[in-house]
This record gives C-alpha cells, structure tokens and sequence, in this order.
C-alpha cells in the first residue's frame, strides 16, 4: 500500500501547520492545499460587496456562486499558491487584516461551511494530497491516511507571530498578537459546526519546544512508519 495518500493536518492559528504542510507536501511531491485560503476568500468577497460577516444566508448564497481556484505559484513574490477568486489574483489581498478581522465569522456559518467542505473533498479525493486546515480530520476527510493535530501553546503562538511581524519590518505588539490569538481559539473551538479539535485517531503534535524541523522530523517520521504498517 505504500505512503498514505491523503494527509491531514490541524490545529490552531499558528500552530506551524502550513510551514509543515508545505515541506511534507514538497518531500512527497504531494498537492499542498491550505483550506484556510477558501473561508479567507469569501470573506474578502463579503468585505467587496459591504455584506455583514453575521449575514448567513447572504454569505452562504455568496460561497456557492464564487469561482475560488487554488493554483500552483505564477509569481516569484514569496507565494506559495495563486488564489484566484473568479479568475482573479487575490493571493495577498486575502491576508489582509480587516479580512484576518472577520474571517472565523464567516467561517462559522453552517452554510458556508457546507459549501466550501464540498468544495475541499473533491479536491482530496484525488490523493496525493497535504490538507492543511480546522477540520479536515474531523469532517473533510474523516477517511484520510494520515492525521495530525499540531498543538503549540498560545503565548508560544503569538511568539511566533510577532516575531515574524518583526522580521517583515511590520509595527507589532506582543500583548495585542496573544490576545487576538486567543479571541481566534475561542471561536474556532467554541463553534457550533465543525469545531476545532482533534480526530479521535489523529496524532498530536505539540510543538511549543520544537523547532520547525524537528516537526517536520517527527511528521516524516510518522509517514514512514505508516508506509512500514501498511506493508
Ligand atoms: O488558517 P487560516 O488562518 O488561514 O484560517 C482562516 C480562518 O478560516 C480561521 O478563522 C479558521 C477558518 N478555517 C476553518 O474554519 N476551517 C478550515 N478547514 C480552515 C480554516
């Protein structure tokens, strides 16, 4: 049987999911999809067209009419994928902060989340994939090979963010990262639909004393062990 052929990997904001989603995706030359850029998306739609991210119906309808495309990088900018949103590029546009301001609204919306869960299987039912998100143990792919919970915790977190603020050049403060960090946690956790925790059958991972490569160590670690199993 081989490698598993669809990996998913959750966990909070920050946790280092997309850094490890990437390299294990790259090292297996798998597709790396981070679902999070789905729910970003719509939210930048809502935001163009002045809809409330409390609006459920409207944004639900909005989901189900949007052209969202996640593409290999047509950029060298530091991207990792193109986000088109009906067929326009949208990459960096969606990591805005009025967007980061709004999301876990939006996502929390049953409808939405209908929408764009549809939308996250098709593409993970054609294997070979890395699929970074909240849920996707859980509801995505409830059937995937693979799953990891990345745990880190928040003041570890919000470190790191404000580390990477300061290494852009950005303005930041530390109290206001943790304290947005754990404004995030609570509504990603406390949801009423697809709430943030791990499968019963996922591993967690907690990375608070671990530094990117030994992650991405122990997550290789894992794969091999479960190519070993299936043998
Ligand atoms: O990972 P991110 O910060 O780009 O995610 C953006 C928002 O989308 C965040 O509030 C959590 C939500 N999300 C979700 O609910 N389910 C997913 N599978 C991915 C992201």
């Amino acid at each position: 049987m081989g490698s598993p052929l669809r990996i998913a990997i959750d966990g909070p904001a920050a946790s280092g999911k997309s850094t490890l989603g990437k390299r294990l995706a790259s090292a297996l030359g798998y597709l790396y999809f981070d679902t999070g850029v789905m729910y970003r998306a719509v939210a930048l739609a809502a935001l163009r067209r002045h809809i409330p991210a409390e609006d459920a119906d409207r944004l639900t309808d909005l989901a189900a009419n949007l052209q969202i495309d996640v593409r290999p990088p047509s950029k060298d900018d530091g991207r990792d994928y193109d986000v088109l949103l009906n067929g326009e590029d949208v990459t960096w546009e969606i990591r805005r902060p009025d967007v980061d301001a709004i999301v876990s609204v939006v996502a929390s919306h049953p409808g939405v989340r209908e929408v764009l869960t549809r939308k996250q299987r098709e593409i993970g039912e054609r294997g070979r994939v890395v699929m970074v998100g909240r849920d996707i143990g859980t509801v995505v792919m409830p059937d995937a090979d693979l799953k990891i919970y990345l745990d880190a915790s928040p003041e570890e977190r919000a470190r790191r963010r404000y580390l990477q603020r300061l290494g852009r050049g950005e303005r930041a403060s530390f109290e206001h990262i943790l304290e947005a960090v754990r404004e995030r946690d609570r509504l990603d956790h406390g949801r009423a639909v697809a709430p943030l925790r791990p499968a019963q059958d996922a591993i967690v991972l907690d990375s608070s004393e671990l530094n990117a490569e030994q992650v991405f160590q122990r997550a290789l670690a894992l794969v091999r062990g479960y190519a070993k199993s299936s043998d």
